[in-house]
């Protein structure tokens, strides 16, 4: 990393206390990576291709190649805009770090993608907890290279404004959304369930986490239930919610909230862990290995 972040200020959100950072859009500082900064994105690189083809949806794995980005180096933000904009009008943009809400909304509503410019240290290879240049390039931005998901990610960011508006359950409920669709989703291709969500795709122990293990619930994707459900911030998720198409998102997403909102403002919580009777039940997870608290 050649500069540290700057650190602004500390905001008490649902996922507990997180770094908000400068909110000014910053010019990538490409000459000034370190060979080490390049070396870091061509291990992550690698290593996660390795993992996500066959795992991955076809559709980000397509994307990813038709963006050029590869292991060489860390790729130029302005290389990658000049595909992305032909594609379908998305920017990224560089920042310090994570947005406050209102400002990441309406970056995404204008069809603009936040991407934070630094890449993490040797040392956190395989975990970190704020999102870097390697979650955001290599996990986010791939997908705006799809019309029907480009259109979802503007949507909700428009959705995220007018939440804004309405209020804290109704960010709650949003947040809870892109939580299990945007960073930890999985769609059905082919006949077996992929992944599509960022926050899955840039980390090695997720990806088999999601895809393999015999812990988490798999369960299909229910807007309302999704809203209602607690999850984890600082272990892999014990349920993931399972799309048949970016279609289905878009079109399940559509109607107004504002309804939603309330009625879910009405009903309980549920624990990231529970499976209701009114689930489509891909897989019933086995819990093992589960901690009894910490839901957000
Ligand atoms: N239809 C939502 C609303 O009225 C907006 C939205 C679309 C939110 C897609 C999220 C995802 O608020
Ligand atoms: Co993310």
């Amino acid at each position: 990393m050649s500069a540290p972040p700057r650190r602004v200020e500390n905001l008490h959100t649902d996922k507990g206390k997180v770094p908000v950072y400068a909110t000014g859009i910053v010019e990538q500082p490409w000459d000034d990576y370190s060979a080490e900064d390049h070396a870091t994105w061509a291990t992550l690189f690698a290593r996660q291709r390795e993992v996500l083809v066959g795992r991955a949806s076809a559709q980000f794995l397509q994307a990813q190649d038709a963006m050029g980005m590869s292991p060489h180096a860390i790729p130029k933000y302005a290389e990658l805009n000049a595909v992305l904009g032909e594609a379908t009008g998305w920017q990224l943009i560089g920042v310090e770090g994570l947005l406050p809400e209102l400002d990441f909304f309406d970056h995404l509503a204008n069809r603009r993608f936040p991407v934070t410019w630094w890449i993490r240290t040797p040392e956190q290879i395989d975990y970190i907890e704020e999102p870097d240049l390697f979650h955001d390039l290599f996990g986010h931005v791939p997908l705006l290279m799809n019309p029907v998901f480009a259109d979802y990610m503007q949507a909700y960011g428009q959705g995220g404004v007018k939440a804004h508006g309405i209020g804290p359950d109704a960010l709650q409920a949003l947040t809870r959304l892109y939580w299990y669709t945007v960073e930890f989703g999985l769609i059905r291709e082919d006949g077996g369930l992929r992944i599509y969500g960022s926050g899955i795709v840039s980390s090695k122990g997720e990806s088999l986490h999601a895809l393999e293990s015999a812990a988490p619930n798999r369960i299909g994707f229910d807007l309302e239930r999704i809203m209602r459900t607690r999850y984890r911030i600082d272990s892999y998720q014990k349920t993931y919610f399972v799309i048949d198409s970016f279609q289905q998102l878009i079109d399940a997403t559509a109607p107004d909230f504002t309804p939603i909102y309330a009625r879910v403002a009405g009903q309980p919580s549920v624990a990231a862990g529970d499976v209701l009777d009114t689930d489509t039940v891909f897989q019933r997870g086995t819990g093992e290995g589960w901690a009894n608290d910490g839901d957000v």
